[in-house]
């Protein structure tokens, strides 16, 4: 046996998701699919847990996985099991918290742009709301009045890591801190201090602390350390305008390297990350150095983190079946294998070339490569998922595993061709169960709607050319 990761084995051909041959799966529940990992998450957490906890012993650590990278009521409903917090963006998600089970005094409400109903929705569920403007302190006074119950707020802020000239993974042109001044997430420092008063001593509103969420600019601990250090100078610029103010609560955010280091969306890729408990260790003597320097303790401070694609990246693979084998041997030979997934179910798109996504024949690993083949998806772009890739001979029914698709891909999945998105099974040892179906073709038209005048039979206007 080859173990591949903390899920993944290989047996002679066939590959293994824990106790589960990945063909069976593509077989029983039909592809493509999209397959979890339970024993693997619980593993990922684990090291998140263990890894900050080792190094923050002023205060609590709280895990606040970010729920759009892994939108699955049953897996949110394990998370809150295993006591975390959750991190949201919208009502949508908000609803997914609640039907997932998460205590809600531990979700923060996250994002721009939240309207009256959102905000008084946090605070009727006691939920921390992550304030991105000063308009939103003023619906959360004016909602909380009505609520007559404190809104519970953290401050999300846009720290400017003057020194930092490190350039970003996403867009290797431009420097990280100029990159989190130009994105609009976050209080601009501007408008801040001039929320204060508004804060000081109000009976509606119960600061708890600040969040920042940077996302996955760097994998250097240099831009950590950088970040840490100046969300507590800037806190420490609040506590200075508030002085019988402390913090309850730091929220780091996510942005933490995914653990197969295999994401799909940065440009710089491939230099070493380092571990994450090196990450957590060089954060939290950050935290602990910069809040000296502000002379502050860290005491009792709860240090929270939302990581995304770091906990859920590698805990999830993508199964589809080769549909049909075609072969030209004139002008131009060419094989195309092709599969019943598609680039628009992977979150991808455009002339690839190569997708992003380690892969393996989950029923013929073991066979020495014998063809050269175009791995093609199913719309009707050109879909290039693997280009000239070496192959066993592949036939119709056999499988391929996609890998690391445990975050953000299935959340992303469309439409065209009014193709019904995958479903998603979630494995644990022996035993697999559907989590989220798959959509159906009346699904893909359910939200359709014939005004009255084109119901019925269709009468054809007589053409003018005709
Ligand atoms: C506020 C917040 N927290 C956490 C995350 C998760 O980020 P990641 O998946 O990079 O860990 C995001 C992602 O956009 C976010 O906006």
């Amino acid at each position: 046996m080859q173990t591949i990761n903390h899920s993944l084995s290989l047996k002679g051909d066939d590959l293994y998701i824990e106790g589960l041959r990945a063909a069976d799966l593509a077989e029983r529940f039909g592809t493509p699919l999209f397959v979890l990992s339970e024993s693997h998450l619980r593993h990922n957490l684990q090291r998140y847990q263990h890894a900050f906890a080792a190094h923050w012993g002023e205060g609590e650590v709280r895990i606040m996985p970010a729920f759009k990278a892994c939108p699955l009521v049953a897996v949110r409903r394990l998370l809150s099991q295993l006591s975390c917090g959750c991190d949201v963006f919208g009502p949508g998600e908000l609803e997914g918290a609640v039907r997932g089970g998460v205590t809600p005094a531990h979700i923060s409400v996250n994002g721009s742009i939240k309207d009256a109903n959102i905000i008084r929705r946090a605070i009727d569920l006691g939920a921390q709301i992550v304030l991105d403007s000063p308009r939103e302190l003023q619906l959360c006074i004016e909602q909380a009045k009505l609520a007559g119950r404190a809104a519970r707020i953290l401050l999300r802020l846009k720290p400017f890591m003057a020194e930092l000239e490190t350039h970003s993974d996403f867009v290797p042109e431009l420097q990280i801190r100029e990159m989190t001044q130009m994105i609009k997430y976050g209080i601009p420092t501007s408008e801040l201090m001039a929320m204060l008063p508004s804060i000081d001593g109000n009976p509606h509103i119960d600061l708890l602390g600040v969040h920042v969420h940077m996302g996955r600019h760097s994998k250097k601990t240099e831009v950590w350390q950088a970040w840490v250090r100046h969300c507590v100078l800037l806190m420490g610029e609040i506590a200075a305008k508030l002085p019988s103010w402390r913090p309850q609560i730091i929220d780091i955010g996510g942005g933490f390297a995914s653990f197969s280091d295999r994401d799909t969306d940065v440009a710089v890729q491939g230099y070493e990350a380092p571990s994450l408990e090196q990450i957590a260790e060089q954060i939290c003597t950050s935290l602990r150095t910069a809040l000296a320097e502000i002379g502050m303790s860290g005491q009792g401070i709860c240090l929270e983190l939302e990581p995304g694609r770091g906990l859920h990246g590698d805990t999830g693979v993508h199964l589809t079946r080769v549909h049909n084998v075609k072969h030209e041997s004139q002008h131009r030979p060419r094989q195309w294998v092709e599969l019943d997934t598609s680039e628009v179910f992977l979150a991808i798109g455009g002339l690839n070339f190569s997708a992003p996504f380690d892969y393996i024949y989950a029923n013929r690993a073991a066979a020495e490569p014998s063809e050269t083949v175009d791995m093609v998806g199913q719309t009707c772009n050109a879909e290039l998922l693997f280009h000239q890739v070496a192959a066993p001979q592949l036939a119709a029914g056999d499988t391929v595993a996609l890998l690391n698709t445990g975050a953000y891909i299935e959340p992303m999945a469309t439409n065209f061709n009014a193709l019904p998105r995958p479903g998603t099974v979630l494995v644990s040892g022996a035993q697999a169960e559907m989590i989220k179906q798959h959509e159906s073709v009346n699904e893909v038209f359910s939200r359709d709607v014939i005004p009255e005048r084109l119901q019925g039979d269709i009468v054809r206007e007589v053409s003018n050319h005709g």
